[in-house]
């Protein structure tokens, strides 16, 4: 499966022998570089970034690395091996033959699923156009960028199955995802997440932990897709993604990892006047993220969830790996509801429950990367944990909207809440202090005050490896 760089856009599809398809996507390029240019990282353009580009899609060293101006990376269209002879794997389809093209009656409810994934992919890169002019590192600004042209080139899998299986309004929505813009009141994204600002590097941080591992999980499940087309794009794109989410625990581990270390040096829970961030602080950051991801899941009871995993269209995290019947006519899910001030266990039918039972999946993700957070905390012998929140707090979306939790799931009035959410999650003095010390360190091998160099540099590189160059105005340093 290796790719085809020779031609406009590189691809494993063999784009070149439908002519039709090549030409449209050709005539949708330059609008997405145009959007790139525009909305892309903001004063980097022009800079050389040690980055990796796909070379091949198996599982053995797809990737090369080096020095690439981001404008001109090479961009395109990526899917899994196809598996020989694959079945459906669940729903009422179960066992059949997979499908290589749309199946009719399903055609806007694919569409659907596919516009909501690729709008996240643009989104993301325009919440952090910004951040690179306060990067902590160089180490940090490479991967910024790594993840923001691996996002454009998830939105280039989407608009090829929308160009490849879906005619014209497949055209129009690929359009649409080059319109429209995050947190613009007239056309916006289409997620509440990807409206939100990503102000300050412990936010990109947390969002690429938090949100980002939502998007592992719908795409894990879209991978299991009776769709095969779709399966085969979401396989390739869990093999970036998994990059995406190293950096986000990984900075979060090195932000408490250094809050640790100034807490030992100073012997004080409060390092900020030495360049730290407290771990309180980094505490109401984790549950302003981990709440506004939880919504992404949707409401816990859904007929729409259940319609697609009946119709083999969105399954289950690891599918193959459960030991049920795959098609969950007759069984039960047990899940969370609020009911006259109380936090009750009830038990619905399995297939309403399954944004719940991913949901549980990723709850479950979250808390093995806080152990490892708090195993840093634990070997530098201080006395904390953090915590995430209970799975009903803050929420907008679901059986919890409207319903006020304290970060532990007790109940409580809106107007304790408000009298106390300054505890639980940033206020504005918190998010101001975070601001404060977002100063640019461009020097290779330098980090900023309030984080922790990596393990290692990228590709064994050394951690003073010049992983950026070419930095607007660094002659004047
Ligand atoms: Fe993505
Ligand atoms: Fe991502």
């Amino acid at each position: 499966m290796s790719i085809n760089y020779s031609e406009r856009i590189p691809n494993n599809v063999s784009l070149s022998d439908d002519r039709r398809l090549q030409r449209a996507l050709e005539a949708w390029q330059p609008g997405f570089l145009q959007w790139w240019r525009e909305m892309g990282p903001e004063s980097f353009q022009r800079c050389d970034v040690y980055l990796r580009t796909a070379t091949s899609t198996d599982a053995q060293g797809w990737a090369t690395f080096g020095y690439v101006k981001m404008p001109d990376y090479r961009w395109g269209i990526f899917l899994a091996e196809p598996e020989p002879d694959r079945r459906i794997p669940f729903g009422e389809h179960k066992g059949e033959p997979v499908w290589r093209e749309v199946p009719g009656q399903h055609r806007g409810v694919l569409r659907r699923l596919i516009v909501t994934q690729g709008d996240t992919e643009p989104a993301s890169v325009e919440q952090q156009r910004h951040l690179g002019k306060t990067c902590p590192s160089l180490y940090d600004l490479r991967n910024l960028f790594q993840v923001n042209v691996e996002e454009g080139r998830h939105l280039w899998a989407m608009v090829y199955l929308l160009h490849a299986y879906f005619g014209r309004d497949g055209r129009e929505e690929a359009e649409g995802l080059l319109q429209r813009r995050s947190g613009n009141a007239d056309n916006p994204r289409i997620l509440g997440a990807f409206n939100e600002q990503t102000p300050d590097w412990l936010s990109y941080f947390m969002f690429a932990h938090f949100t980002d591992r939502d998007g592992k999980y719908q795409l894990a499940s879209l991978a299991e897709s009776g769709f095969d087309p779709l399966a085969r794009t979401c396989r390739f794109m869990l093999t970036e993604e998994a990059h995406h989410l190293f950096v986000g625990e990984s900075g979060v581990g090195r932000v408490v990892s250094r809050t640790c270390e100034l807490m030992r040096a100073h012997n004080s829970f409060e390092v900020g006047e030495y360049g730290g961030i407290d771990l309180s602080i980094i505490q109401k950051y984790i549950n302003f993220h981990y709440s506004v991801s939880l919504d992404l899941f949707g409401s816990e009871l859904s007929t729409n969830a259940a319609n697609y995993f009946s119709a083999g269209l969105k399954g289950r995290f690891k599918e193959a790996d459960r030991t049920d019947d795959h098609q969950l006519t007759g069984s039960s899910y047990s899940l969370l509801k609020p009911e006259h001030g109380k936090i009750i266990a009830t038990e619905q039918p399995a297939l309403l429950a399954l944004n719940e039972t991913l949901r549980d999946s990723y709850v479950a993700d979250c808390e093995r990367a806080l152990a490892r957070w708090n195993k840093i905390i634990k070997e530098a012998q201080l006395e904390f944990e953090l915590k995430l929140p209970h799975r009903g707090f803050r929420r907008s979306i679901g059986e919890f909207a409207g319903v006020s939790l304290t970060p532990e799931g007790q109940i409580i009035s809106e107007e304790e809440w408000q009298r106390r959410k300054s505890e639980w999650i940033p206020t504005q003095s918190d998010r101001e202090f975070v601001a404060s010390l977002m100063k640019p360190v461009t020097t290779p091998g330098q980090f900023a005050s309030w984080i922790a160099p990596p393990l290692r540099g990228i590709n064994h590189q050394s951690l003073d490896f010049e992983f950026v160059t070419g930095l607007p105005g660094v002659t004047e340093h």
